[in-house]
């Protein structure tokens, strides 16, 4: 008996896995936005950071980092799938929150910085001992952000609404069939891993963090500062993504496209650089907004 259900609980497992390297920027992108992040966020901050965690991260900020992906298909949270991104009239390279920030049904201030403004102000108020008018879980808001934080600066979150993002761009990829918006979810950074870092994510973390402190080290304070001291500027985000969007993701992928090395190749780049200010820029709003550690007994009068 144990035999066979070993080998069915083998099965599952592996199946589990294909699934999970096949959906779900997916899960890589998001786990590595939030490792990135955690080598610069302050002791302070991950003090906070570590009490607001559920159990089951067990202190690692980027165990958490793709649970918005994981639920949202959830009937209970069907209300958060249009705060993952945020759409541009057709073939307009620029973003303009007034404009672009409302979701399929036409509710204004539901899209991906809307969110990222929201959930920085839960914090934010709460953290200054601010009398909150709502019980907000600080949980679910930390979780949001940093997954927000990194989804704002995947280009194709900021795309057409035509396309939906390029989600009804059918591409080939090498010899499968998909979707650009999943290319640039996903499969690009499947494919480095695979093919240029011997199947092992933290190989590719590394290589973005050695960036960070070598080749970008100068850019580094841009990344993390916003207009007028703001703790966050997601739109500053959004606009950057759309430009590259414009730039790098639509470009050469009309649908019918089979895009191979010469895209991967040139693409890579951009996506490793979206992946470094997206964990940048989390460390740095996640140490504005917490700049000390945050006591219990402060938490209880929050509460
Ligand atoms: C802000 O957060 C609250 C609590 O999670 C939620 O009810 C509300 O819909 C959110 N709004 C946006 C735009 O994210
Ligand atoms: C806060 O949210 C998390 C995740 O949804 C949940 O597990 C937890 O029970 C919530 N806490 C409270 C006090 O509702
Ligand atoms: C590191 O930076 C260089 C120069 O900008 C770039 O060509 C290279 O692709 C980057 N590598 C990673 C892993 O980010
Ligand atoms: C931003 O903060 C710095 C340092 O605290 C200060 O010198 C500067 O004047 C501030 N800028 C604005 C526009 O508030
Ligand atoms: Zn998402």
């Amino acid at each position: 008996m144990g035999c066979h259900e070993l080998s069915w609980l083998g099965r599952l497992l592996l199946l589990m896995q294909l699934v999970d390297g096949v959906f779900s920027w997916g899960k890589y992108g998001h786990y590595a936005v939030c490792k990135i992040a955690e080598g610069y966020v302050s002791e302070d901050a991950m003090g906070t950071v570590r009490k607001l965690l559920p159990e089951w991260a067990k202190g690692e900020l980027a165990a958490v980092c793709s649970w918005p992906d994981d639920i949202k298909w959830n009937y209970n949270w069907h209300w958060t799938s249009s705060l993952h991104y945020v759409d541009t009239p057709n073939s307009k390279c620029n973003y303009n929150y007034y404009r672009d920030c409302y979701d399929s049904s036409g509710h204004r201030n539901h899209c991906v910085t809307a969110a990222i403004f929201n959930y920085t102000n839960q914090l934010f108020s709460a953290y200054q001992g601010y009398n909150p008018r709502f019980n907000y879980n600080l949980t679910e808001a930390l979780m949001f952000l940093a997954h927000y934080m990194a989804d704002v600066h995947q280009p194709l979150h900021v795309g057409f609404i035509g396309d939906l993002g390029g989600t009804s761009v059918k591409v080939g990829w090498y010899r499968r069939k998909t979707n650009l918006h999943h290319v640039w979810d996903t499969l690009i950074i499947d494919t480095a891993v695979k093919t240029l870092y011997g199947s092992d994510l933290s190989a590719m973390i590394q290589a973005i963090q050695k960036n960070i402190t070598d080749a970008w080290s100068n850019d580094r304070s841009s990344w993390e500062s916003c207009i007028y001291n703001n703790t966050v500027c997601p739109n500053l985000y959004a606009s950057e993504s759309v430009r590259f969007a414009c730039k790098f993701a639509y470009r050469n992928a009309t649908p019918g496209t089979t895009l191979q090395d010469d895209y991967f190749l040139s693409r890579l780049p951009v996506v490793e650089k979206r992946l470094a200010q997206g964990g940048i820029r989390l460390a740095a709003v996640l140490n504005r907004l917490m700049p000390l550690q945050w006591l219990d007994d402060n938490q209880h009068e929050v509460a």
